[in-house]
């Protein structure tokens, strides 16, 4: 992955992309403007989430048509199936969004036993409208704003599935880190937590407060010092989507 953040990659995009220069101008001018309103991550993301939920929620969650929206939800589901995901699983989906993968979730396991975070109340709304749609209501998912990666409000030893689609891509070191030190206490003793991350095996980087690109060696080596096992998920590189997988278990838990 390039270094997207440097002058000479953006010199070339723009010439590559000239259509795209006022998209990246008006996304620019919005991060200066947020960056001056929020100080903690989590408020000014939030802050971007709202003004992208305002323009519509499959947008604000990555997907440009319905048709991508669907097949981004199926992936993620399909994954987790092969890897053995059964009903009985209590599953942790950090940053659901509008249950772009969440509904499949919710159909598929057990009454109550999905439990959905995300720190933007609109796009919050926005799942409580896919349920709706669905007709999943008596399947009682849980939908939960939060400010931080904490789970101080989350029972020990519960979840046997964390997984965090597209929220690390959006996230920096420090918000990966708290999720780190605390995710083992809410993992089922054999559970595993699943993130997806942009990788980049040059020089780390991001571009504005939205998007970062981090080494693998870096997220390993952060699970290492929370005393977390950690494993790049291969299998996951030959499906198509552009971002890597890592999985994480407890010392002595399952292996990937
Ligand atoms: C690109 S969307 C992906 C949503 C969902 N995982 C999916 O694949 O459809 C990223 C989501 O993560 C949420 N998010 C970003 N940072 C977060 C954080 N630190 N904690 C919880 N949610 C976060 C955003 O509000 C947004 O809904």
């Amino acid at each position: 992955m390039p270094n997207r953040a440097s002058p000479a990659y953006q010199a070339r995009y723009a010439l590559r992309h000239p259509g795209r220069i006022g998209n990246h101008l008006r996304r620019w001018a919005r991060d200066a403007q947020l960056r001056l309103a929020h100080r903690g991550h989590v408020a000014y993301y939030r802050a971007v989430m709202r003004a992208d939920a305002a323009r519509g929620a499959e947008a604000a969650v990555g997907s440009k048509t319905h048709e991508s929206w669907l097949r981004l939800g199926q992936l993620q589901f399909d994954y987790l199936l092969d890897h053995g995901l059964k009903p009985a699983d209590r599953v942790l989906d950090i940053g659901c969004g509008n249950l772009r993968a969440g509904w499949r979730f919710i159909e598929y396991l057990d009454t109550g036993n999905y439990y959905g975070i995300d720190i933007s109340p609109e796009i919050l709304l926005a799942a409580q409208e896919t349920l709706t749609d669905r007709s999943l209501q008596a399947k009682l998912p849980h939908l939960t704003l939060v400010s931080d990666l904490t789970f101080a409000f989350l029972p020990d030893e519960h979840f046997t599935v964390v997984h965090a689609h597209s929220v690390f891509s959006h996230s920096p070191l420090e918000v990966i880190d708290e999720c780190l030190m605390h995710v083992g206490r809410i993992l089922a003793p054999d559970g595993f937590f699943d993130f997806t991350f942009d990788r980049t095996e040059e020089v780390e980087h991001q571009v504005l407060r939205e998007d970062f690109y981090y080494r693998t060696d870096t997220l390993v080596s952060l699970a290492a010092r929370r005393g977390l096992s950690a494993t790049f998920m291969d299998d996951w590189e030959a499906l198509p989507h552009g971002q890597s997988k890592i999985r994480v278990t407890r010392r002595g838990g399952r292996s990937a």
